[in-house]
């Protein structure tokens, strides 16, 4: 079938979305991405949320095979930001403009661990509330799995968005990459916990894995879809040289423009199918191509979520290799930022929690 007619469809079936995700030449892909573009603007409008990010801390009890900040990488020096650092970061959003924050670390579900993020986001909600944000910041954490409890917990801390990455819908993929501890029936489980409790819910996938398909991602966006998640933070597979997958490092610089691009089509797709969600222009794109985050909300994306961890902590969050390490809190790079989307024709959404619209219908 053509592209075009694919496009004009309500609904997608998986053979109509792998299809999509192989365009390979410029005219089709202006096609995906004016539509994506037009789906966003009907279904979400054309402002750019963003989230100050804060990479609390790299400790993690997980050695996912891809993953910089695996238990077993000795090179990193690990750390615990302490809640004057992170209420720090929180005040630079706020000045910055930014109603939102996301909250990020290793996976850990140690009752101290819990203990610690619930108070800091107390702190987080009680310093921030103002005139203009009522509620103080709009408050994300990605700490990932944990208990109902614990994630109900959270939720009565203040936290009202979580994101979880399935990382592939494909299983057996997904033990490849992971420990036998890990499991994916364990993960739709707990977005399934986090959905109940009343979270807006975010997940993704990495885009780019050896071994995975265009299948496996069109199964990918289906299971969003079915899911019916609010949020979606995916982005392309880069290399990180100290995990057992360095070696793969040759053949990811060969396919390196092709993963990009599978990186803005998922996400034109996403915008296409999913309609209403708020999808995230992340990082990844952005360490393979400077101009990769603009990129990104071309095809639909519509939101950012600029560094706002202490500078002296960002090398030790190396997730992936060339990760940018960029002062986004900083003047001049707030107008970089500022520059960048304004020169794509979108204006930024300041002083907003930006909330998925797809989450306030339910
Ligand atoms: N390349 C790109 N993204 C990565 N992540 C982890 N390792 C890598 C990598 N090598 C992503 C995972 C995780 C998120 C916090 O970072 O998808 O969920």
């Amino acid at each position: 079938m053509k592209i075009k007619e694919i496009l004009r469809k309500k609904d997608f079936s998986h053979a109509d979305i792998c299809d999509l995700l192989r365009i390979d030449n410029k005219s089709d892909f202006e096609l995906l991405r004016n539509r994506a573009y037009e789906v966003m603007k009907e279904h979400c409008g054309e402002k750019v949320f963003l989230r100050g990010l804060v990479e609390f801390s790299n400790i993690c009890k997980c050695d996912c095979n891809y993953c910089g900040i695996r238990k077993s990488n000795k090179d990193v020096e690990r750390y615990l930001l302490n809640k004057e650092d992170i209420l720090a970061a929180a005040r630079k959003s706020v000045e910055n403009g930014y109603a939102s924050f996301v909250m990020q670390s290793g996976d850990r579900d140690d009752p101290k661990f819990i203990d610690y993020v619930i108070d800091v986001v107390k702190a987080v909600k009680e310093a921030t509330v103002s005139e203009k944000l009522p509620k103080g910041l709009g408050i994300t954490l990605c700490i990932g799995e944990q208990t109902y409890e614990d994630y109900k917990r959270l939720f009565d801390a203040g936290i009202h968005r979580y994101l979880l990455r399935i990382e592939t819908t494909n299983e057996k993929l997904f033990n490849k990459l992971h420990t036998v501890e890990q499991s994916y029936h364990k993960r739709v489980k707990c977005l399934k916990m986090l959905k109940d409790i009343g979270y807006q819910v975010g997940t993704g996938v990495l885009i780019g894995f050896p071994e995975q398909t265009i299948e496996d991602l069109a199964y990918d966006v289906l299971f969003f879809k079915e899911m019916d998640v609010d949020m979606i933070g995916m982005g392309p597979y880069i290399v990180h040289k100290n995990t057992p997958m360095a070696h793969y490092f040759d053949e990811y610089q060969a396919k390196k423009q092709e993963t990009f691009e599978l990186g803005i089509k998922m996400i034109a797709v996403c915008r296409i199918v999913l309609k209403d969600v708020n999808i995230a222009s992340t990082t990844a794109l952005q360490a393979m191509y400077d101009d990769g985050r603009e990129q990104g909300l071309l095809c639909g994306a519509n939101v950012l979520m600029p560094q706002h961890s202490p500078f002296n902590v960002r090398k030790q969050y190396q997730l992936y290799e060339g990760k940018p390490f960029l002062d986004e809190t900083d003047k001049s790079s707030l107008e970089d930022l500022e520059r960048r989307v304004h020169s794509i024709g979108r204006t930024l959404g300041y002083h907003e929690w930006g909330d998925s619209r797809h989450f306030r219908k339910k």
